[in-house]
């Protein structure tokens, strides 16, 4: 027997066996050959017989996995597999090198400091501070100051999904509130459900946990590509998924009503839970405020989180889970990692909030944002080679461009970087080989000349490396 044969017949065991799961992805030709002592050569005859028997399949640049009963070799789900996560490390890296003053910010996920501050809310928090009784140092249990709930649940309200305060948990931010809901509705080693490309804390949460994640591609039009989304519930025993669909990060898209009702009768069909990440629901530019999930959603299988973080400011880490039945299930997780939640800034937003500051405050940060995104928008059309694509939605603060497809994005932010530039490159949101030619660029900012400059570094950068 073939050598070639030899290995190719050990790993069909592996595969009828069970050991490597539909969909999977083999080890690379490289690590293969390391592991099992055999030349590449050996390996590459060994895949490509088992590609040839319909065992497995082979996705352009992203290497081998292994066919499903419903993939064949000739029609194979635009699904990704990934049972490992390790994206901490990057995303470490990444905040702490572009974290100094001196850095042009275009590469922050948060809006321009000087747009968020509200002198309304510094004035609260002063009167507060004078209070004696404000200095309060018991900290509230979970699940956090009943007067700020009531105004969340309220908010709810008003656009139409009946709301109780005690369906609300108050966390510290929103990426507590997406941990926590994770964790709530997972155990290690669980298959859940992600956008391909998404804000870099839903990688960081899954690795935490030990999650498996299965990822749909975007579609061009509608954001969520909801047959991949169905072919992956069919295929895999997920029952968890984290999506964001308002203004998403790092793309930008909001996904149509429609859409969101059909993705919410998915959910009922198939009894998928949702995780509900949309922290920049109040960043649209129109006069009505995008729809949630939950609205859609009849049977609570909705868990919505959203924060003040990019309305007022992160560092006052204040968010919310509408968690409805497992409100309890995070309290109790929270009584076993932050505990609660800073009281004397829940009693000042609540104060603040109850002044009704806060909607010309949002009036005015939305108007600055749409505005500061066109200018962008505009100068980088005209300086960009035709070969990128500028993806603009018109809400949040985040431009998404697709480079050619030869440039690596982190060799732009590697080159930028070094002269005081910040971007986010595509690494931080989808961790797919062939999907590494994008940039995300924050936005928020009056554009004068320094950062026209900058802008200018970006594209003789790109020109260069065309
Ligand atoms: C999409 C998305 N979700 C969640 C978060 C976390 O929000 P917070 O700062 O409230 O924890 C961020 C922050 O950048 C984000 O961009």
């Amino acid at each position: 027997m073939y050598k070639s044969e030899q290995l190719a017949n050990s790993l069909k065991r592996l595969i009828q066996n069970g050991t490597w799961k539909f969909h999977e992805k083999l080890p690379s030709l490289r690590q293969q050959a390391n592991q099992s002592g055999f030349s590449l050569i050996t390996v590459m005859n060994a895949y490509q017989s088992l590609e040839a028997q319909g065992l497995i399949y082979s996705k352009e640049k992203s290497g081998y996995f292994v066919a499903g009963p419903k993939a064949s070799a000739a029609d194979p789900l635009d699904l990704t597999i990934n049972d490992h996560i390790e994206i901490n490390s990057i995303v470490f890296k990444y905040l702490k090198s572009t974290q100094s003053d001196q850095i042009i910010p275009f590469g922050s996920a948060f809006p321009d400091s000087q747009l968020l501050y509200s002198p309304k809310l510094i004035q609260t928090m002063g009167q507060l501070a004078r209070q004696k009784r404000s200095y309060d140092q018991t900290p509230s249990l979970p699940p956090g100051h009943f007067a700020l709930r009531q105004w969340i649940a309220q908010r709810y309200c008003m656009q139409g999904i009946q709301t109780d305060p005690s369906d609300i948990v108050i966390t510290s931010g929103g990426l507590d509130a997406l941990n926590l809901s994770l964790q709530a509705l997972t155990q290690p080693g669980d298959y859940i459900l992600l956008q391909a490309t998404i804000f870099y804390g839903a990688w960081q949460a899954a690795e935490r946990l030990g999650l498996k994640v299965i990822s749909i591609p975007e579609h061009p039009e509608d954001g969520i590509d909801l047959e991949a989304f169905e072919q992956a519930v069919q295929n895999y025993p997920i029952k968890v998924c984290l999506l964001m669909l308002n203004s998403q990060n790092p793309i930008g898209y909001t996904v149509s009503d429609e859409n969101k009702y059909r993705l919410a009768k998915l959910l009922h069909d198939y009894q998928i839970q949702l995780i509900e990440d949309d922290v920049y629901e109040e960043l649209y530019y129109g006069s009505k405020k995008p729809l949630p999930m939950k609205y859609f959603d009849q049977q609570n299988l909705v868990l919505h989180c959203s924060s003040f973080s990019k309305t007022l400011g992160a560092g006052f880490r204040i968010g919310w889970v509408h968690a409805g039945k497992f409100s309890e299930s995070i309290q109790h997780l929270q009584l076993m990692s932050t505990l609660s939640v800073n009281s004397f800034i829940q009693n000042a937003l609540t104060e603040y909030l109850s002044h009704r500051h806060y909607e010309k405050h949002l009036k005015t940060l939305r108007s600055a944002l749409q505005r500061y995104k066109k200018q962008f928008y505009q100068y980088l059309k005209t300086q960009l080679p035709t070969s990128c694509k500028i993806h603009y939605y018109p809400s949040g603060y985040f431009l998404w461009i697709e480079l050619p497809v030869q440039i690596n994005s982190l060799s732009i932010y590697e080159g930028l970087i070094q002269q005081n530039i910040g971007i986010a490159p595509s690494i931080l949101f989808n961790t797919l080989e062939d999907q590494q030619h994008h940039i995300r660029i924050n936005c928020s900012f009056e554009l004068n000349d320094q950062l026209r400059e900058a802008l200018n570094q970006l594209v003789v950068l790109i020109k260069q490396l065309e």
